[in-house]
């Protein structure tokens, strides 16, 4: 395999608490090629993305990063596959005790291998990326949830990703916040950033991405592109897009249960 062979997740299986998450579940993130994951809240979608970091481990099946299995490495070997990724958790995850710089700062800083002044400058052009340059000096809880987000995102840029994972990028923000999430990431995917999102916000999936995931009951139900996904006759996808009467009390009874 080639140095960018993309992201593989092959029969993967993954259960916590004696649920399954994931049975037998592929996925391909090729360079160039952006894609959503798309299920109904608490499918397993963020379980996807912690898995191909190797924050979990699955039960079985693989997963590969640029042609390596992740299985096969070590801790420390694995902190280095993960170079490559970077990820905006959902809620931006920021350290309130740090300033905007030191959260943005933070992965290059604890590595190590740069001088300050360095860091310092891709800092300010990480957060130049965003719009936020003037931030740098302000702590988290200073800023609006958009301005997090935003600052989520040049955190992951510093350490210059192939990969970039959003976790629900556009949740609670307003059309202009979604608007700007929306147009970074088209800008980073002009740079030659490959995206993979989770999202409920088909409007930002539509704008931001190739292809499509849609898992349900543990299992992938779809991959495809846009028109695919928009027409097709899967009971689960056609219920997502457009739910009715029963699919309301099936959610609330599966909620209730949890
Ligand atoms: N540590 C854990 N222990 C037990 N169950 C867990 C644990 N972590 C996650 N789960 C369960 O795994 C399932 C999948 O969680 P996950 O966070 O991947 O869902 P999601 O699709 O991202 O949901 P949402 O859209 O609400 O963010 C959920 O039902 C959750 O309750
Ligand atoms: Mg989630």
């Amino acid at each position: 395999m080639t140095e960018t062979s993309g992201i593989v997740m092959n029969s993967v299986s993954y259960s916590i608490g004696g649920r399954t998450i994931l049975r037998n579940f592929d996925l391909q993130l090729m360079p160039g090629v952006n894609r959503t994951i798309l299920g109904v809240s608490g499918v397993g979608k963020t379980t996807i993305l912690k898995l191909i970091l190797g924050l979990i481990r699955p039960d079985s099946g693989t997963i590969s990063i640029d042609g390596t299995a992740i299985s096969s490495l070590s801790e420390s070997q694995l902190t280095l596959a993960r170079k490559h990724i970077a990820i905006v958790f959902q809620g931006g995850a920021l350290f309130d005790s740090m300033t905007v710089g030191e959260n943005v700062g933070y992965r290059l800083i604890e590595e190590g291998l740069l001088p300050a002044d360095k860091i310092e400058a891709i800092v300010k052009e990480k957060l130049g990326f965003v719009g936020l340059e003037k931030t740098i000096d302000l702590y988290p809880a200073e800023l609006s949830g958009g301005m997090k987000k935003r600052v989520a995102i040049a955190r992951a840029l510093a350490a210059d990703p192939r990969y970039i994972f959003f976790d629900e990028p556009t949740t609670g923000l307003d059309p202009i916040g979604v608007y700007n999430i929306q147009q970074l990431m088209l800008r980073l995917q002009e740079q030659g950033k490959t995206t993979l999102m989770v999202t409920h916000d088909m409007p930002t999936a539509f704008a931001v991405s190739d292809r499509f995931s849609f898992i349900h009951n543990a299992e992938l139900v779809f991959d495809g592109v846009k028109d695919a996904l928009e027409s097709s006759e899967i009971p689960a996808v056609r219920e997502f897009f457009a739910p009715g009467r029963s699919s309301l009390f099936t959610y609330i009874e599966e909620q209730v249960e949890v």
